[in-house]
C-alpha cells in the first residue's frame, strides 16, 4: 500500500528530527513536512539528555577558539577543523532558536545564563534545564511543532528501507505499528534523524530505539558512513541491577566536583591523566576499566560526600532522586559507577547542510558524521550538532524543493523476508542479547588491550540471524536485529 506522498519525510522526532522540521515548516506553511517515530514521540535518546548543551555564550571569558580547540583535541585528530568552526560558531544562534521554540535553559540569580562544566571543557559554557535537559527539550519542540499546520506526526511508524532509484532517494518503506502492513511513504526529500546505536552492547545508557536503523537502511541504499568503529563510552553508568539503558549520572557532576574513587576510596584518575576527573571521555572510561581489572571490581565509585548538598540537588535533582530510589543516598555514600555505551560517534557521511552521498536523502543527528566528534565526541557537542546542522539542512532544502516533482511509486517493494514460518519471539530476543555481549566484551577488551580487539562472534550471529529471518514473517524486532547486525560488522 502507498500512502499519500508529503514534500518531506523527518524520520525521527528527537531534537535532530523536529528542530529541522520547525526551521523548515516554520518559513514555507505550504510545504507538508510528515515527522514519523518508530514509537511514541518521546522515545529517543534526546529524552534522557541530562548536562546541556555547549555553547560559547559569555564572550568576555570565553572564546569560540577555546571551544574549537577543545572539541578538536577531544576527537584525537579526526575532526573536520571547518565543521568544527562552523558548529561552534552556530551555538549562540542555535541557542536564541531553542529559546525562541521555549525551551527554558536556567539562568543564574542575576538573569545570565547558568552554566556547567564537562570534561574536556575549558570553560563551564554548558547551558541546561537542571538534569533534564533532553526531556525539557522534547516537550518544548513538541509542544512548537504541534502549533504550526503544515506538520502532521505519524508514530507506530517503522521505516525498514529506502525508496532508490538512480542513487535518488523518493521516501521509504515501512512497517505501520497498527495494521502491521508494510507500506510505501513517498516524500521528495527525506531526512534521516534516526538515532544511535547504543542497543549494540550489553550495558547502554540508550534506550530499546536505539537500534541504528538509519545508518543501516543508509548503508543497504549505498550512502557513504563513515567513523564507526568509533563508539564512546560514558564514565559513569549508574551500576545498578538494570543495566540496559543504565541510568546515567551526568558528567556534569564531576564538573560540580564530585570524585571517582576505587574500592580503596582513593582517587586514581590523576595517574592517568592530569585532569583526573576532567578528562576527556575516552580516557576516563579506560581508566576505569583498567582499575576494575587490577583491583578484581565490576565498578568503581562515584564520590559526592564532600559537595554542597542544597546546591547539589538544585543543580542534579533527578539524579539524586534515582539514586535515593535504588538505595543510595548520595551526600552519605559513594554510588557503584560503570562506563557504558553511550554515543555512535560516525555515522552515515554528512556536509554542513546534512546532505547526504545519495539524492534528495539528508542525515542529522546521531545517526549522521559531519566530521564535528572525530573519534570522541566532546561533552555536550550532540545536541549543539544536530540544531546547527538543522537549520542549515533546512535552507539547503528550501533552495531547492521547488525544483523537485512529486515521486511517483510504480511498485511495491516485497519484503525481503517470507511471511510464512513464524518463528517464536524468544529466539530474536536471544540473538539480540548474545549479539549485545559480543560487542561489549569485544570493545572492552580492545579498548584496554587485553586481547586481541578482534571480534569473532559477529560473524557467527550473522549466519544464525540470517538463516532465522529467512523463515520469518516481518517484524519490527527481526528488523532492529538485522539493523544491529549490519552496525556490528561496521563497527568490527
Ligand atoms: P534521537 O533523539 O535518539 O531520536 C531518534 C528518533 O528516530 C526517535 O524518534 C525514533 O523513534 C526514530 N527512529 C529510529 N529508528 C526509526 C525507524 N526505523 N523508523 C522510524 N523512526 C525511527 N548529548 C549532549 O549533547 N548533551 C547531553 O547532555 C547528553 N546527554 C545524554 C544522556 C543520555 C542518557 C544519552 C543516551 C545521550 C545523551 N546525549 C547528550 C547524546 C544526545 O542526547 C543524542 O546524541 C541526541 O539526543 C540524538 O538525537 P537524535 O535526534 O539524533 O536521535
Ligand atoms: C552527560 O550529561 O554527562 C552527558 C553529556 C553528553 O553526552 O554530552
Amino acid at each position: 500500500m502507498i500512502v499519500k506522498p508529503c514534500d518531506v519525510l523527518v524520520l525521527g522526532s528527537g531534537i535532530a528530527g523536529l528542530s529541522f522540521a520547525i526551521s523548515l515548516a516554520s518559513r514555507r506553511p505550504d510545504l507538508s513536512v510528515r515527522i514519523c517515530s518508530k514509537t511514541g514521540q518521546t522515545a529517543c535518546n534526546t529524552w534522557y539528555a541530562q548536562g546541556g548543551i555547549a555553547a560559547v555564550t559569555d564572550r568576555d571569558r570565553d572564546a569560540f577558539e577555546d571551544h574549537i580547540r577543545d572539541t578538536i583535541q577531544a576527537g584525537g585528530g579526526y575532526c573536520n577543523e571547518q565543521v568544527v568552526r562552523a558548529v561552534v560558531e552556530d551555538a549562540p544562534g542555535c541557542i536564541a532558536s531553542l529559546s525562541q521554540w521555549g525551551v527554558p535553559f536556567d539562568r543564574t540569580p542575576a538573569g545570565a545564563w547558568d552554566t556547567g562544566l564537562e570534561g574536556g571543557h575549558s570553560y563551564p559554557r554548558i547551558l541546561h534545564c537542571a538534569d533534564r535537559t533532553g526531556a525539557y527539550i522534547i516537550r518544548s519542540l513538541l509542544h512548537y511543532a504541534k502549533r504550526l499546520d503544515n506538520i502532521t506526526f505519524h508514530s507506530g511508524f517503522f521505516a525498514t528501507d529506502l525508496i532508490i532509484r538512480d542513487r535518488q532517494c523518493f521516501g521509504v518503506y515501512y512497517l505501520d505499528e497498527r495494521s502491521g502492513i508494510p507500506k510505501s511513504c513517498p516524500a521528495k526529500i527525506t531526512y534521516l534523524a534516526t538515532g544511535g546505536s547504543g542497543q549494540l552492547f550489553r550495558v547502554t545508557t540508550n534506550p530499546a530505539i536505539a537500534t541504528g536503523d538509519g545508518v543501516a537502511m543508509a548503508h543497504r541504499a549505498g550512502a557513504r558512513v563513515e567513523h564507526m568503529g568509533f563508539y564512546q563510552f560514558h564514565p559513569t553508568a549508574f551500576s545498578g541491577a538494570k543495566s540496559n539503558p543504565a541510568f546515567l549520572i551526568s558528567e556534569a557532576v564531576r564538573g560540580f566536583g564530585a570524585h571517582v574513587i576505587n574500592r580503596q576510596e582513593k582517587r586514581f584518575l590523576f595517574e592517568y591523566d592530569p585532569r583526573g576527573e576532567l578528562a576527556t571521555r575516552d580516557i576516563v572510561s579506560r581508566a576505569i576499566w583498567l582499575e576494575c581489572r587490577k583491583n578484581h571490581t565490576a565498578h568503581v565509585y562515584l564520590d559526592c560526600r564532600h559537595l554542597n548538598r542544597k546546591a547539589f540537588l538544585h543543580a542534579f535533582p533527578a539524579i539524586a532522586a534515582h539514586c535515593r530510589q535504588a538505595g543510595y543516598d548520595l551526600f552519605k555514600t559513594p554510588v557503584p559507577v560503570m562506563p557504558a555505551a553511550h554515543y555512535q560517534c560516525g555515522g552515515i557521511a554528512i556536509d554542513l547542510q546534512g546532505r547526504t552521498t545519495i539524492g534528495n536523502l539528508y542525515a542529522n543527528g546521531e545517526c549522521a558524521c559531519s566530521g564535528l566528534h572525530g573519534a570522541n565526541r566532546l561533552a555536550s557537542n550532540s545536541l549543539l550538532e544536530a540544531v546547527a546542522i538543522a537549520r542549515r539542512a533546512a535552507g539547503n532544502v528550501l533552495s531547492g524543493i521547488d525544483d523537485l516533482a512529486s515521486p511517483v511509486i510504480h511498485q511495491e517493494k516485497k519484503p525481503g523476508i517470507s511471511a510464512s514460518a513464524e518463528t517464536g519471539p524468544d529466539k530474536i530476543i536471544y540473538l539480540r542479547q548474545q549479539l549485545q555481549k559480543v560487542m561489549y566484551d569485544a570493545y572492552v577488551s580492545g579498548i584496554t588491550g587485553t586481547v586481541p580487539a578482534e571480534n569473532t562472534g559477529t560473524e557467527q550471529l550473522s549466519q544464525e540471524t540470517d538463516k532465522l529471518l529467512r523463515h520469518r514473517a516481518p517484524s519490527k524486532s527481526s528488523y532492529e536485529l538485522r539493523n544491529l547486525l549490519t552496525v556490528a560488522r561496521m563497527i568490527s
